[in-house]
């Protein structure tokens, strides 16, 4: 018999900038952030079974939950309770990127689910339920789903698609510690930033720069008081040779800077390795639509 494994790419989201623009009376922060992705992923794929199970490996493996409460298991129950559905799945997840590090890979690897699963049980759900089913399972899940560059406002259900953006590359470095997204939203002062979307499409990596350079994430200063390591992330690649820009991820602990050629990225990605042999540290592309093959 023919094998029926259905496989797919969870890449990597990257907030080029964020800001937190006000605050829920639940306590959930409306955001305007530009969301992009990296030609990094964790792989995930799923074959036919009588029951649900996964399996995880890959050097990330160690710091996920395997039993119930992991986000893929979760994702899987839930598509079949919403679809009716009857049936399994050997789910196989190869964890690449940190875990709690500001780059989804847990609501990466949740829409990637959400789309192997489709495909293996033959289902066809409307898109709109499929997004809210997204949303459901977490706030990024739907950028991750959407994967294509885009703005994404409310809560981070609201997204609307990003002008062009050029040929660019990504160093991304991890200092090896993991923070809470609650904890870090939880520290958020009062101080709300304004929306700063733009319109126009932007033709250069160095364009791109200056555009950032006026926007922030306003996650940064709670993120590095609980863990001041990030500020020595950051001005490491803002000394880097080459960057362009150097900024925090998401709620962190991930920062990227952000270059012009790979080459550059690479020698980047070379040195910062070399004097901080503790980090993990990847130069990528940057990655405006994952539906595409990476560039
Ligand atoms: O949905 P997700 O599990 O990714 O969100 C993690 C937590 O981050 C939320 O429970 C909430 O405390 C905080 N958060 C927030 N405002 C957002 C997104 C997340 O306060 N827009």
């Amino acid at each position: 018999m023919a094998d029926q494994t259905v496989s797919a790419i969870a890449p990597a989201k990257i907030n080029l900038y964020l800001h937190v623009v006000g605050k829920r009376s639940d306590g959930y922060h409306f955001l305007d952030s530009l969301v992009v992705f990296a030609g990094l992923q964790d792989l995930i794929s799923a074959a036919p079974a009588k029951d649900l199970s996964l399996a995880i490996d890959g050097p990330f493996s160690a710091g996920l939950p395997k039993a119930n409460d992991n986000l893929v298991l979760k994702t899987a129950r839930q598509l079949t309770k919403a679809m009716d559905v009857r049936k399994g799945a050997a789910i196989r997840l190869t964890k690449r990127l940190p875990v709690a590090a500001g780059m989804g890979g847990g609501s990466a690897d949740a829409a990637a689910a959400l789309k192997i699963l489709a495909r293996l049980w033959n289902l066809n759900p409307a898109n709109d339920a499929l997004m809210g089913l997204a949303a459901r399972l977490g706030v990024d899940v739907p950028v991750c789903l959407n994967g294509q560059a885009a703005f994404v406002g409310g809560i981070g259900e609201k997204i609307t698609a990003a002008p062009p953006l050029p040929p660019a590359w990504l160093v991304l470095v991890n200092p090896g510690v993991a923070l809470s997204t609650p904890e870090v939203f939880g520290h958020c002062n009062g101080d709300f930033s304004k929306e700063a979307r733009f319109t126009d499409a932007v033709s250069t990596a160095e364009d791109l720069a200056a555009v950032l350079q006026t926007r922030g994430n306003d996650l940064t200063e709670a993120a590095t008081a609980l863990e001041p390591v990030i500020g020595d992330v950051l001005e490491a690649l803002n000394a880097s040779q080459g960057a362009l820009l150097a900024r925090m991820t998401g709620s962190g602990s991930t920062c990227f800077g952000l270059f012009a050629d790979p080459d550059t990225a690479t020698r980047a990605a070379t040195a910062l390795t070399q004097n901080h042999p503790g980090w993990w540290v990847k130069a990528a592309s940057l990655v405006s639509d994952t539906t595409r093959p990476a560039n």
